[in-house]
């Protein structure tokens, strides 16, 4: 219906009959011509209708309103001296309209198109409207470049695209699945999968070395700024590979996906790497965000020594506890009496008992713990965490994992505070040795999934006095702080995978019932394999610079995990419900 897009009208079809189509952004009436501004996929251009070059267009462009659809054909010509607009592409040029046609009306729209402010629940219910802003277009096609350098780069690296199914088994990543009933086994269910993980397994048992999917994951889990309950993976898994193989071929994507959609310059040319106990001890994170440095530091021996008989008490058991010191520079210079009481306020609320500090006053470190301490000891403390006159020093001290949340969170929001985050820096970083095993109250759990090889000593045993600290062959690539995928060497012999079920107290029973065909297939020749997955979504998240992973999916779930567009979930007919067996009890509540 066109002969160009709005983009392409430019200096060079001067003179030019041309017909464009598209949108009504906006429309001025300047007392008898009237300026259309009109929007196709990606650029505006702007149409002169004025009664002395057409009657009949100028009439009609009277009856046009904002969003209407319209179709114009007319001549290119030069915008007069001083009218041009540099900030449009085709800002020099505009258009002398001769016919006009209104292809579709338009209802006034329910919120102001690409207005920050608007309600997220409004944008939502009319996503189709939110998604026509420039803004949106252009996060749409990132991430449609960066799905196609995806694939290339995989393809390129030598890995094959297969798909897995959607209706399946339960995979064990962690969180709940979503189920669908089966009409053809009453009381039966599929479920969805929360990661292609047991079936790429399977493909290397298959024998096809190197294997990718840009799959759908599902998980019903509680929903964050970074997390839907529908998502996309770059899902990546490989043959006969140690995990510096995994990790190159996974940098290698990262880096063609920033080369592809224009970055890559940001990526680095070596990724860094950290063991989670050092970024837990460091950053009090796993996924610490590096851009700033704000490192913390151990200081449980000096506190032992201490008068301060907490202090002590708390120190004697280093396995157990932490006290760990925070250097924030110039920081006694900057911050106020109010923020410092505020400093408290904010760790209180993640369990804190309260928030030691020692401010770096010419004299030596000042502050109503340091009655506490022996001169040697403040000396210590100043030598230790690179103390200088101006600097404010902050401790935390406790139960190891209530320590390191609280402090790791504290770090985080003193940089936002302080503006010490570079918003153009993309700083990437591998965590790597991530322990096996977790206890949560009590149980035993794996922190990434049963089949993740752990290290086995020389003869190719589990070694271990206490099992958590067994490591694992697991890795997290984060980038600003974000964990953007994880992977891990696999299990690949059956006596490793039944002892590890064993740690986790899964009997032979259980494991044959959830896992049986996994299982079963380990025992026909399964070759040593690893892999990765990608958070498709976070990854654009990033790449656009938006908070919200809802930004970068078309038509993504709210917070309660509905769609407001298409008003999922909701009630189905009793004919349908008849039809899978299945029954919905009266009064249902939340609790059951
Ligand atoms: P994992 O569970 O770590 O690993 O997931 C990999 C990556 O997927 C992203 N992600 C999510 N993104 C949006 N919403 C969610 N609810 C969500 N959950 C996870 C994260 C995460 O790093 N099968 C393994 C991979 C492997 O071992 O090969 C897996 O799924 O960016």
């Amino acid at each position: 219906m066109r002969t160009h897009y709005c983009a392409e009208i430019n200096e060079e079809l001067i003179g030019q009959e041309v017909v464009v189509a598209g949108w009504v952004a906006s429309r001025r009436d300047h007392g008898g011509v009237i300026f259309i501004d009109m929007r196709d996929n990606d650029e505006v251009v702007q149409l002169v209708c004025d009664p002395a070059d057409s009657k009949e267009a100028h009439k009609v462009a009277d009856e046009v309103r904002d969003q209407y659809v319209v179709i114009a054909k007319g001549v290119v010509r030069a915008r007069g001296e001083g009218l041009e607009n540099p900030k449009l592409k085709t800002g020099k040029v505009e258009i002398v309209v001769k016919e006009l046609k209104i292809e579709n009306k338009s209802l006034p729209m329910p919120f102001d198109l690409g207005d920050e402010k608007v309600n997220e629940e409004i944008r939502l219910k009319y996503r189709y409207l939110d998604l026509r802003t420039p803004k949106m277009h252009n996060i749409f096609k990132l991430r449609s470049k960066a799905a196609i350098g995806a694939r290339n780069s995989l393809s390129k690296q030598g890995f094959l695209e297969v798909e897995t199914p959607v209706l399946t088994k339960s995979t064990p990543e962690g969180a709940r699945d979503y189920l669908v009933p089966s009409r053809v086994f009453p009381g039966e269910f599929y479920a969805l999968p929360q990661s292609p993980q047991l079936f790429k397994q399977l493909l290397m048992v298959s024998g096809f070395d190197r294997y990718f999917q840009i799959a759908k994951c599902f998980r019903d889990e509680d929903l964050r700024a970074d997390r839907q309950p529908e998502f996309t993976q770059i899902d990546v898994e490989m043959s006969f590979c140690t995990q510096d193989d995994v990790i190159a071929v996974a940098e290698q994507l990262i880096k063609d996906i920033f080369n592809e959609v224009g970055l890559g310059d940001k990526v680095p040319k070596k990724f860094e790497r950290i063991t989670y106990d050092e970024a837990m001890e460091k950053y009090g994170s796993d996924k610490p965000d590096l851009r700033f440095d704000l490192a913390m530091v151990d200081v449980i021996d000096i506190f032992e020594r201490s008068s301060n008989e907490i202090f002590s008490e708390i120190a004697k058991d280093r396995k157990k506890n932490r006290i760990k010191a925070l250097k924030v520079p110039n920081g006694d210079n900057i911050f106020s009496k109010r923020q410092m009481k505020g400093f408290e306020d904010y760790v209180r609320k993640f369990g804190a008992k309260g928030l030691g500090y020692f401010q770096v006053k010419e004299e030596g470190l000042k502050g109503p713990l340091t009655k506490f301490f022996s001169q040697e000891d403040l000396d210590e403390i100043i030598k230790r965490c690179d103390l200088k006159v101006g600097d404010v020093v902050f401790f935390g001290a406790g139960e190891k994992k209530l320590v390191l949340d609280y402090m790791g969170r504290f770090r985080l929001y003193l940089a936002e505070l302080m503006n010490l985050i570079n918003e153009d820096e993309y700083r990437f970083v591998w965590v790597v040795d991530f322990p096996m095993f977790e206890i949560e109250d009590g149980k035993v759990k794996a922190l990434h999934h049963p089949f993740t090889m752990p290290k086995l000593n020389e003869d190719g045993k589990l070694e271990y006095s206490d099992i958590e600290e067994i490591k694992s062959i697991a890795y997290d690539i984060v980038l600003n702080g974000v964990e953007l995928g994880g992977g891990s060497i696999r299990i690949h012999k059956e006596e490793i995978q039944e002892e590890i079920f064993k740690i986790l107290g899964i009997d032979k029973e259980e494991a044959q019932e959830k896992f049986g065909f996994l299982l079963d297939a380990l025992k026909y020749g399964a070759p040593p394999h690893g892999g990765f997955a990608i958070g498709f979504d976070r990854l654009i998240m990033l790449l656009a610079k938006t908070n919200s992973i809802r930004d970068v999916i078309a038509f993504p779930k709210t917070q309660k995990a509905q769609c407001l567009l298409t008003q999922a979930p909701s009630p189905v007919d009793l004919e349908q419900l008849k039809e899978l067996g299945l029954r919905i009890r009266k009064n249902i509540t939340k609790e059951g």
